[in-house]
C-alpha cells in the first residue's frame, strides 16, 4: 500500500478526541476510585437495598444491631450501628470492600459516637489471616449521652501486609460505659492516602491509569446510574455535596446502595486533577422503569438541573454559588458541554424526549449559557444545533466494518461517543451485532481491541464531526461487577491494578494525538480484496507527522507491506506496534500483558519514503522525528 499524506487540506483535530466515561457500576465508585476503604460507613438504605449490618462485626461477644437511635446523627443518616455486650473490652469490625490494602503510609479516619463513655477507644488494622496488629492508635472519647461526638485518628502501618485479608477494628473498655451500657456509631470511615492529597479523595492508582490514558473529557456521572431505577429514586445533585453526614446515599441502578461520597464537587475535582473537560451529564425525567414525568409536571425537575448547572458555575451571588462558596469553593468550575439524559431512546423514552422532554431543559439551558454545547442522548433526535451522545457495543466483526460509519454524519451537528466497546465474540457472521441475550465477554481481547482501534481511527479522521470518544464501562471491581467487558479490573490490593487489551490500545492512539487530520493519497482502498482489512488515518502536530493504522483480517493472514512519504524533509520516523500472539488473548486479572509493544526507528529511502510491514491483528503509530 503506497501513501502519500498532502501537507494541506484537513481539518483541525478535536481537542477532545479521546476521554473517559464514569458511572457507578461494577463498584467502580464506592469500593473503586473512591478512596473510602470502610464498606457500609453510615447504613445508607433505599426500598431496594435496605440497611444492613454486612459487613460489620462484634469483636468476641459484642452484640451489635442497627439502631434507629432517637437522636440521630443528622437526617441524611438516622442508622446507626448500636453496639453492647457483657465482657469488658467491647468492638466492631470492618473488612473493607472485599479487602484493605495496608502499606506504610498514612490512614486517615474518623467516626460519630453518641453515647456515654469515659476512656480511649483503639483503632487499629488487622489482619484476618494471622491477627497481627498492623498499625493501632489510642482516641481520647469525647463521647457523651444524648449527642454525637467525631473522633479523628490516623493509622500508620510500619511495614505493607502481605495481602489485603484485613480489617479495621475499633474497641473500647466496658467499664468506661455510662448507664445506658452501649454506644452509637456512625459514618465510620478510614482514608488511605489519595490522589493529589484531596480530602474525601481518589485512589491513586486508579487515578494515575487514568492520566496515563492522556484523556481529555470526564463524562459524568452515567450512564444508567444517572436516571434511576424508579420513581422517585434518581441521582440528585445536591443529595451528593456537603458534609458526609448531610449525604443520604443513592438508591444506585447496578445492584448497590450507593454513598454519594462521589458527588459534584469530587467529580469536578477528578476533572481538576486530570485536567479534563467534564461532560456533564443532568436528569432528562426518564427513569429506567418507563416511567417518564409529564409535561405538565416537568417544570420543577428542569430548574432543579438549573440550580445545578448554577452550583457549579454560578459566581458566589448566585443561591447556589453561594452555597458552593459556602462548602469550601468560591471559584465556580465552566461547563463547556452538558448531557440531557442518557440513552433516552431507550425505556419508551424516545417519543417524550423528541416532543418535550430534551426541548424544555435545552430551551432552559441556552437561555442562561448561551454558549453551552448541549448533547442530546440519542442519536434519533436533533434538535436546534444541539450535538449528540451516540453509544456502540457491538461485535468484533462489526467494528472493523464501521471505520466509514462517521463519513456522513453533518458537522453542523456534532456527535460524542460516548461509550462504546467490543462486548462479544463473533459469531461469524460480519452483518450481527451484539445480542444483548447472549453472554458478554469476561474481559476485553485484542481482536476486539483492534477492532475498536479501526472504529476510532475512523473518528479520528472525522474530527470535524466528532468530538471524541470514550470506551465504556472504565473500570471493573474483580469482586462484585454487574457488566463485562471494562477497560480496567481493580481489586482492593492497589497492586493487582490490570490494564486490559483495549486500555493498551487507547493509551497508544490518546497519546499519539494530532492538532490536524491531514488528507492522504492511496494506490489501495481500505479493506481491498488483495490486501484485507486494513486502515489508516494521517495528520501532524507541532513536532511531527503522524500515520496510525490498524489491520484486522488480512488475505491469507499476510503481513501488510506500506511506503508512506510525509510532506517533510525529516527522514526519521519511529514505528511503535502492538500485537498479541493469540487474537482472542485477555489480560487477566493481576496477570502478563499479553499486548506486545515493538518500536522500531525507520529512516527513509532515497525516495523520502518510509517503508515497513505490519502484521495482520495489529494497531500501529508511525511519527517522524
Ligand atoms: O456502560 C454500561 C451501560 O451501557 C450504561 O450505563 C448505559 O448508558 C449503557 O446502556
Amino acid at each position: 500500500i503506497n501513501l502519500t499524506v498532502s501537507s494541506s487540506g484537513g481539518n483541525a483535530s478535536s481537542p477532545l478526541m479521546y476521554g473517559l466515561m464514569f458511572e457507578d457500576i461494577n463498584n467502580a465508585g464506592d469500593g473503586g476510585v473512591y478512596a473510602e476503604l470502610i464498606k457500609n460507613r453510615a447504613f445508607q438504605s433505599s426500598p431496594a437495598f435496605p440497611a444492613t449490618l454486612i459487613p460489620w462485626e462484634g469483636v468476641g461477644s459484642t452484640v451489635i444491631s442497627l439502631n434507629n437511635a432517637s437522636v440521630p446523627l443528622s437526617s441524611a443518616l438516622p442508622v446507626s450501628l448500636h453496639v453492647t455486650g457483657n465482657s469488658s473490652t467491647l468492638g466492631i469490625s470492618n473488612p473493607g470492600y472485599w479487602g484493605i490494602d495496608v502499606r506504610p503510609q498514612t490512614y486517615t479516619g474518623s467516626f460519630y459516637v453518641l453515647g456515654d463513655y469515659h476512656g480511649f477507644f483503639t483503632a487499629s488494622l488487622v489482619s484476618d489471616i494471622s491477627n497481627k496488629t498492623l498499625a493501632t492508635t489510642k482516641i481520647h472519647s469525647k463521647s457523651v449521652s444524648g449527642a454525637w461526638a467525631q473522633h479523628n485518628y490516623t493509622l500508620i502501618p510500619t511495614a505493607a501486609a502481605s495481602n489485603s485479608n484485613n480489617s479495621l477494628v475499633i474497641t473500647f473498655n466496658s467499664l468506661g460505659l455510662g448507664a445506658a451500657g452501649s454506644l452509637d456509631f456512625n459514618l465510620i470511615s478510614l482514608f488511605p492516602p489519595t490522589y493529589n492529597d484531596r480530602p474525601n479523595g481518589m485512589r491513586p492508582d486508579l487515578m494515575k491509569a487514568m492520566k496515563n490514558l492522556n484523556p481529555s473529557f470526564l463524562r459524568i456521572p452515567g450512564g444508567n446510574n444517572l436516571e434511576g431505577l424508579n420513581p422517585p429514586y434518581r441521582w440528585v445533585w445536591n443529595q451528593t455535596i456537603g458534609p458526609l453526614k448531610d449525604r443520604p446515599g443513592y438508591q444506585g441502578t447496578w445492584n448497590y446502595e450507593q454513598t454519594n461520597g462521589l458527588g459534584v464537587v469530587e467529580f469536578l475535582n477528578w476533572c481538576v486533577d486530570l485536567g479534563v473537560e467534564p461532560v456533564w451529564a443532568i436528569w432528562s425525567g426518564l427513569w429506567l422503569s418507563k416511567q417518564v414525568v409529564s409535561k405538565a409536571d416537568l417544570a420543577p425537575y428542569v430548574q432543579d438541573a438549573m440550580n445545578e448547572l448554577e452550583f457549579i458555575m454560578g459566581d458566589t451571588s448566585t443561591t447556589y454559588g453561594a452555597l458552593r462558596a459556602s462548602l469550601g469553593y468560591p471559584e465556580p468550575w465552566i461547563l463547556k458541554y452538558i448531557e440531557v439524559g442518557n440513552e433516552d431512546n431507550v425505556n419508551s423514552g424516545q417519543s417524550t424526549y423528541q416532543s418535550y422532554r430534551l426541548s424544555m431543559f435545552y430551551d432552559a439551558i441556552k437561555a442562561v449559557y448561551p454558549d453551552m454545547i448541549i448533547m442530546s442522548s440519542t442519536s434519533n433526535v436533533e434538535y436546534a444545533a444541539s450535538a449528540e451522545d451516540y453509544h456502540q457495543y457491538t461485535r468484533p466483526d462489526q467494528f472493523a466494518t464501521e471505520f466509514g460509519f462517521f463519513d456522513n454524519y453533518p458537522v453542523s451537528h456534532p456527535t460524542l461517543v460516548g461509550e462504546y466497546a467490543t462486548i462479544q465474540y463473533n459469531d461469524g457472521n460480519l452483518a450481527h451485532g451484539a445480542n444483548w441475550t447472549s453472554p458478554k465477554a469476561p474481559l476485553p481481547f485484542w481482536i476486539g481491541s483492534v477492532a475498536e482501534a479501526i472504529f476510532t481511527l475512523g473518528i479520528e479522521r472525522n474530527q470535524d464531526k466528532i468530538i471524541g470518544a470514550s470506551y465504556a464501562p472504565m473500570m471493573q471491581n474483580m469482586n462484585s461487577f454487574e457488566w463485562t467487558p471494562d477497560m480496567i479490573q481493580f481489586a482492593a490490593d492497589t497492586s493487582l491494578t490490570t490494564y486490559s487489551t483495549s486500555y493498551h490500545v487507547i493509551q497508544l492512539l490518546s497519546n499519539t494525538r494530532t492538532t490536524t487530520v491531514l488528507p492522504v493519497k492511496s494506490d489501495t482502498a481500505f479493506n481491498s480484496t488483495d490486501v484485507g482489512m486494513a486502515y489508516w488515518v494521517t495528520g501532524s502536530n507541532a513536532e511531527s507527522y503522524i500515520a496510525k493504522f490498524a489491520i484486522y483480517n488480512t488475505t491469507g493472514g499476510a503481513d501488510v507491506p506500506f511506503s508512506i512519504s510525509f510532506p517533510t524533509t525529516s527522514t526519521t520516523a519511529s514505528l511503535t506496534y502492538l500485537t498479541a500472539d493469540d487474537p482472542y488473548a485477555s489480560n487477566a486479572f493481576g496477570g502478563a500483558n499479553v499486548v506486545q509493544t515493538t518500536t522500531v526507528d525507520l529512516t527513509a529511502g532515497g525516495n523520502g519514503t518510509f517503508v515497513f510491514s505490519l502484521p495482520q491483528w495489529s494497531v500501529a503509530v508511525l511519527k517522524t522525528s
